[in-house]
């Protein structure tokens, strides 16, 4: 019989403390003999991370809406090509950090309402979604005010503003409303020991 791992995506807004969150879950089901692939988005592999570069630094306006939506989901394509199927095949557990549904909230909500192309080009590309979304769930303010206090080149979406920032979350919190056997929402204005226990709680069940 073959073991298929298990797939977990963190989503956040920007400074929701996801990325600290997927790092914790990993080092404890490491702990307990659990093989894990920890990875990102956009990146995770060597093509996606080169087109990572390409999307977050520089010029803002380089890339229309369009195009932008093709370069993430180009990405994602060789990130699960080189990276996420073959762990989940070889029965690993992979946890990453963003997956389509930020591409669903940045790219759907913020150059228009472009959801349903996002959603188009997520089922003629990718075609899966991960087995659990744990979403990272923060007050709007709070999550800008830290993400904004990181210095950083990446700093295309953060520089959006409150308003998107508010958009996002409640996007975010719609897609997990919709979504109900795959979500878990963790309450993020906690501190991060606190944080980690209920990610893990989720996790387990
Ligand atoms: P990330 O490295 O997770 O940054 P942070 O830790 O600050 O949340 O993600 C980088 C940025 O990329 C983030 O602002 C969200 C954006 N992004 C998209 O716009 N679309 C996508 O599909 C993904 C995966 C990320």
């Amino acid at each position: 019989m073959t073991r298929t791992g298990r797939f977990i995506s963190f989503e956040g807004i920007d400074g929701s403390g996801k990325s600290t969150q997927a790092r914790l879950l990993a080092e404890t089901l490491r702990a307990q003999g659990v093989e894990v692939v920890l990875t990102r988005e956009p990146g995770g592999s060597p093509g996606a991370e080169d087109i990572r570069r390409l999307v977050l630094e520089g010029d803002p306006d380089r890339w229309s809406a369009e195009t932008e939506i093709l370069l993430f989901t180009a990405a994602r394509r060789d990130h699960m090509e080189r990276t996420v199927l073959p762990a989940l095949a070889a029965g690993k557990t992979v946890i990453c950090d963003r997956f389509a549904d930020s591409t669903r909230m940045y790219q759907g909500l913020s150059r228009g309402d472009l959801r349903a192309l996002v959603d188009q080009l997520h089922d003629l590309m990718i075609g899966r979604e991960p087995d659990l979304t744990v979403l990272i769930d923060m007050d709007p303010d709070t999550g800008l005010a830290r993400a904004l206090g990181r210095q950083g080149t990446e700093e295309r979406f953060e520089t959006f503003g409150a308003d998107l920032q508010r958009q996002m979350r409640d996007g975010f919190l719609a897609l997990a409303a919709d979504n109900p056997a795959r979500f878990r929402v963790i309450d993020g204005d906690q501190a991060p020991d606190a944080v980690a226990a209920d990610v893990l709680a989720a996790v387990s069940a």
